[in-house]
């Protein structure tokens, strides 16, 4: 492969893509995100999620839960709307989604039969691209009408083995890239193949590979707040690439903060949500 189809996130690569926010803007020239989280015990990675849509710059949020999330997120993310399907398990009816700029869902989502039925809804009736993370993840690698119905331009948030689950087991990582990149071109969408090195994989072959992030961030959670940094930053009209990208590295950047401060261990995955803010002033 030409070298030209592999690129570094170095610090000034994001820098670049970071928009000012214009002196008078207002809530509306934000967007407005819609987060597609949460089951009973599962609550948590909605909470984390929503955190960070809120804490990456985004105008509105709204968040669609069952019923048993409503008084934990309305307690403890209190910038989020909150809408929920009247039942404690999702009933596999979808809100009106028509008015958001962007939609991310699958953290902590699970996967009962109604529950894929939501999915099934969301993959025919969106008109703005996907932010495709963990359940929702595994509900479309199950079924291959699913992945042919992935929305053009959508970005994916695969762990290893949900990539597997994707895009068939590769005996090495370099044979996964080469699946990654097939898969990419397959579906129109942008993979971002979370790890250790997190690499973007996109519709024109390209790689992208992060440069921050430490071992710290490996605890549960750090998934779910990289699920609502990129949603957030998708509802601001940054391009499928360009939020993939100061996602990945914002993400990485507050997990090292982070860790500068506490170390690797008593890390956290809301101490990620807490460094954002100065993980985005280094950009300025
Ligand atoms: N170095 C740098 N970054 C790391 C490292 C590491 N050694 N280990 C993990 N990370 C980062 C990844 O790049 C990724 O952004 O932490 C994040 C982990 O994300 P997930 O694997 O999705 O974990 P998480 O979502 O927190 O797990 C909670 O959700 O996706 C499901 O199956 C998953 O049950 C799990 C649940
Ligand atoms: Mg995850």
């Amino acid at each position: 492969q030409s070298p030209s189809t592999h690129f570094y996130i170095s610090p000034e690569v994001p820098a670049k893509i970071l928009k000012i926010r214009p002196k008078y803007g207002h809530k509306g020239s934000f967007g407005h995100a819609l987060l597609i989280s949460g089951s009973y015990g599962k609550m948590g990675a909605t909470v984390l999620s929503s955190r960070a849509c809120l804490r990456s710059g985004v105008g509105l949020l709204t968040v669609y839960c069952p019923a048993v999330g409503y008084n934990i997120l309305q307690t403890a993310v209190p910038e989020a709307m909150t809408l929920t399907d009247p039942e404690d398990n999702y009933t596999s009816q979808l809100p009106d989604i028509t008015t958001y700029n962007a939609i991310g869902i699958g953290p902590g989502l699970g996967k009962e039969a109604a529950t894929r039925e939501l999915v099934s809804k969301l993959l025919e009736t969106t008109k703005v691209p996907l932010v495709i993370d963990a359940d929702a993840l595994n509900i479309i690698s199950e079924n291959e009408n699913f992945k042919k119905s992935i929305p053009e331009g959508s970005i994916l948030t695969p762990h290893p083995k949900e990539f597997e689950r994707l895009a068939g087991k590769a005996q090495n990582d370099y044979y996964r890239l080469t699946l990654l990149k097939d898969f990419c071109q397959q579906h129109n969408c942008y993979v971002v193949l979370k790890g250790a090195h997190t690499c973007i994989g996109t519709p024109e072959g390209t790689y992208y590979f992060n440069s921050t992030g430490n071992p710290g961030m490996a605890t549960g959670g750090t998934g779910d707040v990289l699920t609502g940094i990129i949603t957030a930053l998708v509802a601001q009209q940054y391009s499928p690439l360009e939020a993939c990208i100061l996602g990945v590295y914002l993400h990485g950047l507050a997990g090292d903060l982070a860790k500068a401060n506490l170390g690797e261990q008593a890390l956290l995955a809301s101490d990620i949500v807490s460094y954002l803010g100065q993980a985005f002033l280094t950009l300025n």
